[in-house]
């Protein structure tokens, strides 16, 4: 909720949204704008919208099997896109570390995969930066392979600013997709991609994705306001926001891994550059920081490896108390003070 909770211009749209009709199995005027909105802003040749993250990277993955007509797919360990078959590994599931160029050159090389699927910035074993040029390495080890590069922006799209990571990055990947943010609160998420991929869906092409409730009146009303409320807001801002949350979690002598909008920490002073590193952390103190926190009146996500977002909602100092205050306790945990 980059906006916070129930923001005013977001409720009432959704409001007189509700007033004009629900549900018509139709495109309707929002839809149109909200389409034209994406596209300038992505960049993309032509999306498709549907209801959640899962079905557009489950979707993303079946269009790239379709287009490829290869079966496998590659994903990055700690990489989370939905809870369907392509998430997790199997006989057609390969998974790989995260950062490393050389893993993704000796799978890729095999040519046998119709995807590889990344976040930008992993955001669900905690926040992990990549190194600088390995998203472009990966792009171009897959296309030199004749495989997708799908990149999962389900959380980083319009996150660091007005735009998709692969855009402000100048990366090219073949598909890509959204949710959380360009939804405003209600179930919305996309995928799109060039022409030639995305083309090949129904009715251009013979390939079937369909839903109810995909692009329906009340989540493309909450959606384009709050993508019309976020054209205009300064992510400079949130970037200071961000920076003042990671300076004070510093201080307490952890690893802490951040980009604009988004951080989490590690109890651990190396480096954090993938799941191994997450995972020889010393995570299992997390839960303890999470109950005292909880104590203290302030609600964390109660798994280690979620990451924490930052809104426009939030004041710097509400944002400087509670971060400070966190990190006295996890200075506290990790020193065993
Ligand atoms: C990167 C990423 N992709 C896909 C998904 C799945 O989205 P949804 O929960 O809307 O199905 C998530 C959800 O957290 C996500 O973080």
């Amino acid at each position: 909720m980059i906006l916070g909770h129930s923001h005013p211009e977001v409720v009432k749209r959704i409001e007189e949204r509700a007033e004009n009709g629900t549900m018509f199995g139709a495109p309707i005027e929002e839809e149109v704008k909200f389409g034209e909105l994406i596209k300038r802003s992505s960049g993309l040749d032509r999306i498709r919208i549907v209801n959640t993250g899962t079905e557009a990277t489950l979707h993303a993955l079946r269009l790239s099997i379709f287009h490829t007509k290869r079966k496998k797919i590659l994903k990055i360990k700690g990489g989370y896109h939905g809870t369907h078959v392509y998430n997790y590994p199997s006989e057609s599931v390969d998974e790989i570390d995260f950062n490393s160029a050389e893993r993704a050159k000796e799978s890729l090389e095999k040519k046998e995969y119709a995807a590889i699927i990344m976040e930008p910035i992993m955001g669900n074993a905690g926040v992990i930066m990549p190194k600088e040029g390995y998203l472009e390495e990966v792009q171009d080890l897959a296309h030199k392979a004749g495989t997708l590069f799908i990149m999962d922006e389900v959380i980083t799209g319009y996150r660091t600013s007005f735009s998709p990571y692969y855009k402000t990055h100048k990366l090219k990947p073949d598909l890509v997709t959204f949710g959380k943010i360009v939804g405003g609160g209600l179930p919305l998420a996309i995928y799109g991609g060039s022409e030639n991929i995305m083309n090949e869906v129904k009715p251009e092409g013979a390939f079937q994705q369909a839903g109810t409730y995909s692009a329906n009146p009340l989540s493309v009303a909450a959606g384009l306001e709050t993508l019309n409320l976020l054209k205009k807001k300064d992510y400079s801002r949130l970037k200071h926001m961000t920076e003042v949350s990671a300076r004070e979690l510093n201080k307490a002598g952890v690893t802490v891994n951040s980009a604009t909008g988004m951080l989490s920490f590690f109890f651990t002073e190396k480096e954090v550059n993938d799941l191994g590193d997450v995972n020889s952390s010393k995570h299992d103190l997390y839960l303890k920081f999470f109950r005292s926190m909880l104590d203290a009146g302030i609600y964390l996500p109660a798994a280690y490896d979620e990451s924490l977002f930052i809104s426009f909602a939030h004041t710097e100092k509400q944002v400087r108390d509670s971060f400070s205050k966190m990190a006295e306790e996890v200075e506290r945990i990790w020193k065993g003070k």
